[in-house]
């Protein structure tokens, strides 16, 4: 297969920010991107070479797309699997529809996961009431998952007993997973990325910290035993394998207190636990993720400095709890750090929870990168600087 050269056209389905920095990283090795969004002023969109706004079954948006690009790729996992399909007549697309329609879905991702045997929390699928009632008590205390749609842990209910899990399967209305809900000593990810000539190359662990559901703090490399996270990036190769994927793949894993590896869920694309990448490792993901579609060989994955990513949530616009007024925060308390890279990803309106951007705080140390990112929390009163 010949690679596709710069100056050719990539295509991208979303256009969100995922899909901004692949663009930008497209652009930047000498493509020209081509957005197909729905959305007027997405942050994808808006850096785009070309953006079609239209919805992403939109045989006119599509037949437009297909003319114009050489490859094609997408930015988010709900992505119809159809348009992929109709792209892929015509243009080379990464990852494959069949890979990303296993991620779309909680219960075919982790009947994939448990029948490849990768370790996974013992789970339960509910379709039907029946299910929920007859659930074994040991899956409880659990966490019901909508199967479809669920994000920022959205689309999550915890459980105490079969009752509950009954409860919750018919308030979300919908096919749902009950997982056992797991002590945890870590949660950590890994990004791999596995190109047409079976190759891959993942990047050091990660280690995640949410807050409210929502990734708020990425440590990378993840403060863990050597062994511990050769695991981590040999389990996330081999997943990527097994799911002959080709392009940037996350696989999101839990840490047990026995530091056992499970396997929580995977993004079949770049993840906001790996934007430590762009600021701190030779090839970012999002370059990457433009190698693999293209055909250019693999990258360096090597991470050349320590580094905290905090992300910027909407909240940060506001002064506080009870404002609805929104403001443009104090960018110079933050880049009074001279370690800190600040990333916006051009999205028009602040609200709560909504990812703005985030800021990679560099070190020469792990703890240097955790001071300036403590520091970038308390000028942008993020709560837990305390707790880094
Ligand atoms: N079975 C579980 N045991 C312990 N913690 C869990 C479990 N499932 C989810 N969580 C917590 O909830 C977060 C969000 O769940 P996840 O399944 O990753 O959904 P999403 O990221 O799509 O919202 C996880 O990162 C973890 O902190
Ligand atoms: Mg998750």
């Amino acid at each position: 297969m010949d690679s596709i050269s710069p100056g050719n056209w990539l295509g991208l389905l979303g256009g969100g920010q995922l899909g901004r920095m692949f663009c930008m990283a497209a652009q930047s090795l000498g493509y020209k991107v081509a957005v197909l969004d729905p959305g007027l002023a997405s942050p994808a969109g808006t850096v785009a070479d070309r953006h079609i706004a239209a919805d992403y079954l939109d045989p006119t948006a599509l037949a437009q797309l297909a003319s114009l690009v050489a490859a094609a790729t997408t930015e988010f996992e709900n992505v119809p699997a159809a348009a992929l399909e109709f792209l892929s007549r015509t243009a080379r697309v990464t990852p494959a529809a069949a890979s990303v329609a296993i991620a779309q879905d909680r219960i075919s991702e982790k009947m994939f996961l448990s029948g490849h045997g990768f370790p996974v929390a013992p789970y339960v699928i509910l379709r039907t009431d029946a299910d929920a009632r007859d659930a074994r008590l040991d899956f409880f205390p659990g966490v019901v998952k909508t199967a479809r749609f669920g994000y920022d842990g959205k689309g999550q209910i915890a459980c105490e007993q079969p009752a509950d899990a009954l409860a919750a399967l018919s308030a979300l209305s919908a096919p749902c997973v009950l997982e056992q809900w797991v002590p945890l000593a870590y949660e950590i990810s890994v990004i791999v990325a596995r190109n047409e000539r079976d190759e891959t190359a993942s990047w050091p662990v990660a280690e995640n910290r949410h807050r409210g559901g929502i990734l708020d703090v990425s440590i990378a490399p993840a403060q863990l035993p050597p062994r511990l996270s050769a695991q981590a990036c040999d389990l996330a190769t081999r997943v990527a394998k097994a799911l002959d994927y080709r392009g940037v793949l996350c696989v999101e894993m839990f840490v047990g207190k026995d530091l056992s590896l499970l396997v929580n869920e995977i993004a079949p694309r770049p993840h906001n636990s790996g934007h430590y990448t762009i600021d701190a490792c030779v090839t970012s993901q999002f370059e990457q993720q433009v190698r693999v579609l293209a055909d250019l060989p693999l990258g360096d994955t090597r991470q050349h400095t320590p580094a905290v990513m905090v992300n910027l949530l909407g909240d940060v616009w506001f002064t506080n709890a009870e404002e609805s007024k929104t403001r443009e925060p104090p960018w110079r308390d933050v880049l009074c750090q001279p370690q800190t890279k600040l990333h916006l990803y051009g999205k028009a309106e602040p609200r709560r929870k909504r990812k703005m951007g985030h800021i990679t705080c560099l070190g020469a140390s792990i703890d240097d990168a955790l001071a300036t990112a403590r520091e970038v929390k308390r000028a942008l009163r993020i709560a837990g600087a305390d707790n880094l």
